[in-house]
């Protein structure tokens, strides 16, 4: 008999049309290490994005554009390694996929075939969309980013709710639907008015997953560091802090920094034996030198 819990089942791209089709909604975090996967797994979400929200969240850079290609995959090959049922989803960082078809699909296969992911995400309509038709033609599967893109977030006039005239949500709107004309086979609608997901939804067949964009839409994704509470600073507007891991870990560290202070830590129980007999010798064997 096999001591080996059997491994969680494999969650589909169809599983997530079934969904959607069910009424049931998704649920999506990101995560950029192994024990985020580990914790994202056993947490039950339905998809893992490795997002380049990554860039400012672990790496410490001021917005999502610097990070490169090297230092995503090294993030998505962490949460690969601690992640076996959720869908793994690459983001594609600025600059690694815009200036061509061969280069959204030399990156995209990095993320395959090096951090094995099930499908890679790129921002914004307009040129995205033949990127997206490409990498689909090619077999990859693509979830597309409407809506606020943070990648490009200087030309839409910082990081700001998008769509919030008729004509600007009608943009989002056909970058939406352009996007599944190319084969995408699911939707991040980021901060935009929940009117504009709403009259959305009736227009899409793929799975739409909203931040900052209303109920309406099929599923939920958060940044791992702003619902855990492990930011310090000021979040997004639609950041719902689930847990306070900031402060709980500055108490942990904060104790054990008074322990080993004051002679608390280590005792007796953390530490190794040696038998009386050995422990003679050695004193013998350092008297006899
Ligand atoms: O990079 C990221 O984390 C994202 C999500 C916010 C959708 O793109």
């Amino acid at each position: 008999m096999s001591t080996h819990a059997a491994p969680n089942k494999r969650i589909t791209v169809g599983d997530l049309a079934a969904k959607k089709q069910a009424g049931e909604p998704i649920v999506m975090v990101t995560a950029y290490d192994y024990p985020g996967a580990q914790i994202a797994e056993a947490a039950g979400v339905d998809l893992v994005l490795v997002g380049d929200s990554g860039a400012m969240t672990v790496l410490g850079y001021d917005s999502t554009v610097p990070v490169t290609t090297d230092e995503m995959l090294m993030l998505t090959k962490a949460v690969r390694r601690g992640l076996t049922a959720p869908l793994l989803v690459g983001d594609l960082p600025f600059g690694s996929y815009e200036g061509s078809d061969a280069l959204a699909l030399a990156t995209a296969q990095r993320f395959v075939k090096e951090a094995g992911v099930d499908l890679v995400k790129i921002e914004r309509g307009g040129t995205s969309v033949d990127r997206a038709r490409a990498l689909v033609g090619s077999g990859i599967p693509v979830v597309g980013h409407v809506g606020l893109t943070p990648q490009t977030a200087t030309a839409l006039g910082g990081y700001r709710a998008q769509g919030r005239t008729a004509e600007a949500a009608l943009a989002v709107i056909d970058d939406a639907l352009a996007l599944q004309d190319a084969g995408c086979s699911l939707l991040v609608i980021e901060a935009v008015p929940s009117q504009v997901t709403a009259a959305l939804m009736p227009l899409l067949e793929i799975p739409v997953i909203g931040i900052g964009a209303g109920a309406d839409a099929d599923g939920q994704v958060l940044v791992f560091h702003d619902l855990l509470g492990i930011y310090g600073g000021p979040a997004a507007k639609f950041v719902k802090r689930y847990a306070s891991l900031r402060e709980a870990a500055i108490d942990g560290i904060a104790a054990y920094a008074d322990e080993v202070r004051s002679g608390a830590y280590p005792g007796p129980e953390h530490g190794y034996a040696m038998a009386d007999a050995e422990a003679e010798r050695l004193r013998e064997m350092l008297a006899g030198r």
